[in-house]
């Protein structure tokens, strides 16, 4: 609108619009992708394609292209190791990818200015419990029971603030339904939030 009102002539002004326009295609494509996304999780039409690979060479990987953004808010994200083995899991890599995107944007997206996000990883009997908490916003146990259906976003005034559409925790429950595994989150308001999800361990 400014630039229809005469805002053209100015240079500086078409930059900071083209920019915005930008930003806003890029939100838009993101949203249809998840939309796609879900629709064909719910339908059963993603066939998950399972191979074998170290899941923490996978979070590295997710963490590392993260890393700016939780640079912006002087957040560390960082992995607790007890050795330098890797794990191997028997999953959908591509999925997981995703699983793993969507928990960091979350918790740098909802965490505080100087805070940290920490994955850490459970070796059980047949799975692997991977685990990602945060020392952020947190969230009100009463919203808890909801958080993972489509479009669920905790308040309107945080929402607004940080964009987004509330699809992707449902994203990740499916994917993680998909596999037979399940997810599960833990949080207080103003400490922080854990989610945690299971994969199957791969020899
Ligand atoms: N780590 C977290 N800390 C605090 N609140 C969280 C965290 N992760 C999710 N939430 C809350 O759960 C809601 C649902 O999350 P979800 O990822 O599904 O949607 P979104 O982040 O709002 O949008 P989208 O992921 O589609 O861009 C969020 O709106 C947010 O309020
Ligand atoms: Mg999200």
């Amino acid at each position: 609108l400014t630039l229809l009102e005469g805002g053209l002539e100015d240079e500086k002004i078409n930059r900071e619009y083209l920019l915005r326009a930008d930003r806003s295609v890029d939100r838009m494509i993101s949203i249809v992708e998840d939309l796609d996304t879900v629709t064909k999780l719910e339908s059963g039409q993603l066939i998950m394609e399972r191979s074998k690979f170290d899941v923490i060479e996978l979070v590295k990987e997710v963490v590392e292209l993260q890393e700016l953004n939780a640079q912006k808010k002087d957040i560390s994200i960082r992995l607790k190791l007890i050795n330098d083995k890797p794990i191997f899991v028997f999953a959908d890599k591509d999925r997981i990818r995703q699983v793993l995107a969507n928990l960091i944007v979350n918790s740098v997206k909802y965490g505080k200015k100087g805070g940290f996000t920490e994955f850490s990883f459970y070796d059980m009997e047949e799975n692997i419990l991977v685990e990602i908490s945060d020392n952020g916003l947190g969230i009100e146990q009463e919203h808890l029971p909801r958080l993972f259906e489509r479009f669920y976003r905790v308040d309107k005034s945080r929402s607004r603030e940080s964009g987004g559409s509330g699809l992707g925790l449902a994203i990740v429950k499916h994917i993680t339904e998909a596999h037979n595994q399940t997810i599960n989150v833990r949080s207080t308001p103003g400490v922080g939030s854990t989610f945690s999800f299971t994969l199957s361990k791969s020899r």
